[in-house]
């Protein structure tokens, strides 16, 4: 039988990109969007096509951008595509001190990480593009739970997306869609990748692993979360045993 389509916000890099080709290994035909960099789009595109003959659109949607939510709808539409599994995904953050903290960086991190999933979700609904039994999974993080030294912003819109799991529930019932989460401790994508080595190795002394995690680990539990029909409501943390000591 031929498989509804999973749609994942920034699916061309990092964590996005490692569900994607679990997805896609999977067998599900695929629609990833991402914010600017359309060369590394086409090339994802292309191997994930390559390596798994199944269809895969790309689509720059701007997550802190309303209009993103008309564009994506539209393209869902005019291409007359069908989801099964919608992975919420991509994030901002903002890393000023509070002391420099302007409203309009906290509220750019506010709208991507929150406002933007719950309105295109909505969306999605109202224009009936989402199956029934659909799986949605939402990418939160370690920071959401731990309280986060560097971002405000982004400790607390992640903890938000915890809370969005759990209270989205009751709200996809008449829809027979389920929700849950992953929130990730450190994954070895380009936003750690950045870090200086001598923060990564701050990092890694307080993983019990002491170790990173590698995308595509993570990329299993998105796998089994949109699979297995009995998860709902949870938020899945995958830390590797990260403690504060
Ligand atoms: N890496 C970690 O350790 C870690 C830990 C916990 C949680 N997370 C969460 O995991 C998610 C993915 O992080 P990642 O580390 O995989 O990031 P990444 O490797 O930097 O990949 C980011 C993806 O999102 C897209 N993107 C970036 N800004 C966007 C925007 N404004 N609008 C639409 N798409 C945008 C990128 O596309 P372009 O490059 O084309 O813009 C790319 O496809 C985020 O929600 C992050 O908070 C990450």
């Amino acid at each position: 039988m031929k498989k509804t389509y999973a749609f994942i916000t920034g699916g061309t890099k990092g964590i996005g990109k490692a569900v994607a080709h679990r997805l896609g290994k999977a067998g599900y035909p695929l629609v990833l969007t991402y914010g600017t960099d359309s060369e590394t789009a086409e090339s994802v595109r292309e191997e994930l096509r390559r390596l798994y003959a199944v269809d895969v659109h790309i689509l720059s949607a701007d997550i802190s951008r309303k209009e993103s939510i008309g564009l994506i709808g539209r393209y869902l539409e005019n291409q007359d595509l069908r989801i099964g599994a919608l992975v919420f995904n991509a994030g901002l953050t903002c890393r000023d001190s509070f002391e420099k903290l302007k409203w309009e960086d906290w509220e750019r991190v506010f709208f991507g990480n929150i406002h933007f999933p719950v309105f295109l979700l909505q969306h999605i609904l109202e224009i009936g593009r989402i199956e029934k039994g659909s799986s949605v999974v939402f990418t939160g993080s370690l920071m959401g739970i731990e309280p986060h030294s560097v971002s405000l912003a982004y400790g607390v819109t992640k903890n938000g997306v915890h809370a969005l799991v759990k209270n989205l529930v009751k709200f996809l019932v008449p829809y027979e869609i389920r929700v849950n989460g992953v929130a990730p401790g450190f994954v070895d994508t380009e936003w750690q990748k950045a870090k200086p080595a001598e923060i990564r190795q701050n990092i890694e002394r307080k993983i019990s692993l002491g170790r990173f995690c590698t995308p595509e680990e993570l990329a299993d539990v998105y796998l089994m979360l949109i699979e297995n029909t009995y998860f709902n409501g949870e938020v899945i943390v995958v830390d590797g045993g990260y403690s504060y000591k």
